[in-house]
Parts: C-alpha cells; sequence; structure tokens
C-alpha cells in the first residue's frame, strides 16, 4: 500500500461526517472491486483528475498489476479490498453477487465514511438483460442497511466503463445521478461526478429512489445492444 495523502495535513479529504461538502484534490479514494471494467474506468479519471486511487481485490497481486498500468495517470495503487476500504471515500464496482457479503465484511472499515454504490443488480436471458428484484429495494438500500454507520451515495451506475476507460475521449459527457439520504455526502458525490470530463453529478432523490436508477441500466444494456453504443443518460432543462 502507498502511503495516504491524507497523512499531511494540506491534503484533501471529503467526508460528509466532519461537515466537509466539496471533494478537494489529492482525496484518497478506495475502489471495491476496482480491478473490473467499471473500477478501472472510474480509476482512470479519479486519477487524472488529481485524487490517489486504491484498487482493491479479492488478490493485491491483480490489484497492484492492474494499478501499474495506470501509473501514467496519476497516483494509482492496488492491494486488498480492506486496503481498498480504508481510503478517505469507497466506491464499489463489484457485481451484485458479491455485493452484501463484502460489504458486510468491511462494516468496521467504511463506518463514517462516504461509500459510494454504483452497483446495478441484472440479469441477462435469452430475451437480454433485466433487472433483479432486490430485497432492500436496491443495491444501494442494501448497503445502507448493512452499512447504517457509512453515509451511502448511489451513483454512476449509467456511466460507462468503457468510456471511462478511453485514454484518447477528451470528454465522456451524460449525467450522472446521485442519490442519497445526507445533502452533504451528496454534495461530495456530485462534486466527484462533476471531475469527469463533461460529466454533471445531478441529485436524483433518497436512496428509496435508487431501484428504478439501477433497473435503468437495463435500458441503456439494451440500447447499446441494437445500437452498438456505449449510452449514457442526459437531464434536460436544468440551470
Ligand atoms: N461495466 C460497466 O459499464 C458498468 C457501468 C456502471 C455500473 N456498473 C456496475 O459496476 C459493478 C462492476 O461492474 P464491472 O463490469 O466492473 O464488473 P466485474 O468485472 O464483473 O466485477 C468487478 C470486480 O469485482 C470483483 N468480483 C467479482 N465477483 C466478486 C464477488 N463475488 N465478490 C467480490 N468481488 C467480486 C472482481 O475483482 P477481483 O477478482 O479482483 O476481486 C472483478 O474484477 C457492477 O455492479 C455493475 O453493475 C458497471
Amino acid at each position: 500500500m502507498m502511503t495516504t495523502p491524507t497523512d499531511s495535513p494540506d491534503a484533501g479529504h471529503a467526508t460528509a461526517v466532519g461537515g466537509v461538502v466539496t471533494i478537494e484534490p489529492m482525496t484518497l479514494i478506495g475502489i471495491l472491486g476496482g480491478t473490473g471494467p467499471q473500477g478501472r474506468g472510474l480509476t482512470r479519471r479519479f486519477a487524472a483528475a488529481g485524487h490517489a486511487v486504491v484498487i482493491g481485490s479479492r488478490d493485491p497481486a491483480r490489484a497492484e498489476q492492474v494499478a501499474a498500468a495506470y501509473a501514467e495517470v496519476g497516483d494509482v495503487s492496488g492491494g486488498s479490498n480492506r486496503d481498498a476500504a480504508a481510503a478517505d471515500l469507497v466506491v464499489v464496482t463489484v457485481p451484485y453477487e458479491g455485493h452484501a457479503e463484502l460489504l458486510g465484511s468491511l462494516v468496521e472499515e467504511l463506518a463514517d465514511k462516504i461509500v459510494v454504490d454504483c452497483v446495478n443488480p441484472l440479469g441477462f436471458d435469452r430475451q437480454g438483460p433485466y433487472a433483479l428484484t432486490v430485497p432492500a429495494g436496491s443495491a444501494a438500500q442494501e448497503a445502507a442497511a448493512l452499512l447504517p454507520r457509512s453515509q451511502v451515495v448511489g451513483a454512476f451506475h449509467h456511466v460507462s466503463a468503457v468510456r471511462l476507460d478511453d485514454p484518447d475521449l477528451d470528454t465522456i459527457g451524460g449525467d450522472v445521478l446521485v442519490l442519497g439520504e445526507d445533502r452533504d455526502a451528496v454534495a461530495v458525490v456530485c462534486d466527484l461526478a462533476t471531475t469527469i470530463p463533461g460529466a454533471r453529478g445531478i441529485y436524483a432523490g433518497r436512496l428509496r429512489l435508487a431501484g428504478p436508477v439501477e433497473a435503468l441500466t437495463a435500458n441503456l444494456i439494451a440500447i447499446n445492444r441494437r445500437y452498438q453504443a456505449h449510452a449514457g443518460i442526459a437531464v434536460t432543462d436544468l440551470p
């Protein structure tokens, strides 16, 4: 594990608990399951924006290997998911199948932090993608139930991993719907979303509205398959 930038008193941080409502440069961001396409794409953009990123994995050696590929982009290191959970702000990019077990094992590490959940519980059959029924209502609500001392925020569900991780794309475009119970935590994550070139973080409701947002990804995948695209969403008529 690298030395964290929060060792310096001048280093940035992001937490709603201390009343800080903006994300500052050099925030240490941990990504659980960061070795997959979504984790890698967010790593590229967060590192390019000046944040330090710890890619987490069930296999720290794999995370270190993935991190090495982003050395030219910025301050990126790899470690275990527990190492990533020690960051100032933590993003969850694992498949829904592993979501509850992983978060349930990191309750203490994630306490008093913003945890950004971008998990879309989806299934695929011969008719294509579909939204799974989640007992808690959504993956984000499941995370909030598992992590009662964390500020869980849902975001980045509709941002294409392919576009995020394309070094030749100067702008990603599209809006990032941000859902949460805590205004300060939502503000931090809206700020974080806006560090992605061309993207905009928009408050989209309390966590009880996360289910339809996660499910909408099935529609985007259907669009992508029909039109050979990497579609995102855009909200109209905002100032
Ligand atoms: N791909 C996209 O465009 C996109 C866009 C928006 C949101 N999302 C959401 O982001 C999440 C990640 O997407 P992805 O495409 O990157 O997924 P992925 O490649 O299937 O999984 C990401 C990483 O999660 C870890 N993992 C796999 N199964 C696990 C389990 N059972 N328990 C714990 N960790 C496990 C693996 O890392 P290790 O083997 O290294 O531990 C894997 O590299 C998904 O929930 C997806 O719905 C994806």
